[in-house]
């Protein structure tokens, strides 16, 4: 990256370096990714909420997926660390709190902690798993799906081949956390859990909409580091570099997904909370 080009020098990685975005536009979410909850019913199933089970939904988002775990008779609390977010998901009437995934202050209050979509975001997964870890009642599920090695890895290429056109290394400022099976597998290890499941699932997705979309949507973080005038060149471009890979003759765009899903248990509680 160099060190100053007149757009923020060092200060793109500092606003851009693991950062959630926490500013979600929940309309553009909507119209854009609405997609990303609907296709999370495989991962509700391998939760198998229970009633009178109390869950955390880590990354609840606007608590679409949410209200399933609700509707299967479990007792939810939703966090996100989007404010717009959490209030579109309180106007369905969810215990949605805003709070930082890697900062987690419950103690062994929960049967499962569910996430769909969101720990690709939380690059700090050390302090996320320490978090879960400590959230969830001895025996408690850990149960989730996010983006695995090889996510979006035609999107990555753009987005590194353009970036670098200007200047800034992609992989020093990427948001997204996607790690691969044996990574996660030993991560979700060495936090106290037995892995009962964890697999790499492709799954390439169809856009409602144009790649523009997609990027400004989920990926607006990287253009962030950019200034307002560089941006939508650096987008055109990206999407330049995209159609040939990704969309078809009809113009109907696919995304390059890898979804990594797994349901862990803990096996072994942290220190004080074993007996709570
Ligand atoms: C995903 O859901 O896989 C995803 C979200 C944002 C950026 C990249 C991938």
């Amino acid at each position: 990256m160099k060190s100053d080009n007149g757009t923020g020098g060092t200060g793109r990685e500092a606003e851009a370096a693991g950062a959630f975005p926490d500013d979600w536009d929940v309309r553009r979410y909507r119209d854009h990714a609405a997609f990303v909850p609907a296709l999370g019913a495989p991962v509700v199933t391998l939760l198998a909420p229970r009633p009178g089970e109390r869950i955390l939904d880590l990354g609840c988002g606007d608590g679409t997926l949410t209200e399933s775990l609700i509707a299967a008779g479990a007792e939810v609390v939703g966090i996100d660390a989007s404010a717009d977010m959490v209030a579109a998901a309180r106007a369905r009437g969810i215990d949605a709190r805003t709070a930082d995934a890697a900062a987690l202050s419950f103690t062994a209050e929960f049967d499962a902690v569910f996430s769909n979509a969101a720990l690709h975001w939380m690059t700090a997964a050390d302090a996320v798993l320490a978090g879960v870890r400590r959230a969830l009642r001895p025996g408690g599920r850990f149960v989730g799906e996010f983006g695995g090695a090889g996510n979006v890895a035609a999107i990555v290429t753009a987005l590194t081949a353009v970036l670098a056109g200007r200047g800034v290394d992609f992989a020093s400022i990427s948001p997204w956390y996607f790690p691969t099976v044996d990574a996660y597998h030993g991560r979700l290890e060495a936090h106290g859990f037995g892995v009962d499941t964890i697999e790499s699932i492709p799954r390439p997705t169809p856009l409602p909409g144009a790649m523009e979309d997609w990027l400004e949507t989920l990926a607006a973080p990287a253009f962030r580091v950019l200034s307002e005038r560089e941006r939508a060149a650096a987008r055109d471009k990206a999407v330049a570099l995209l159609r040939p890979a990704l969309c078809d003759e009809r113009g109907r765009w696919t995304a390059d997904y890898v979804r990594l899903r797994f349901a862990a248990r803990l096996t072994t509680p942290p220190a004080g909370t074993e007996n709570r």
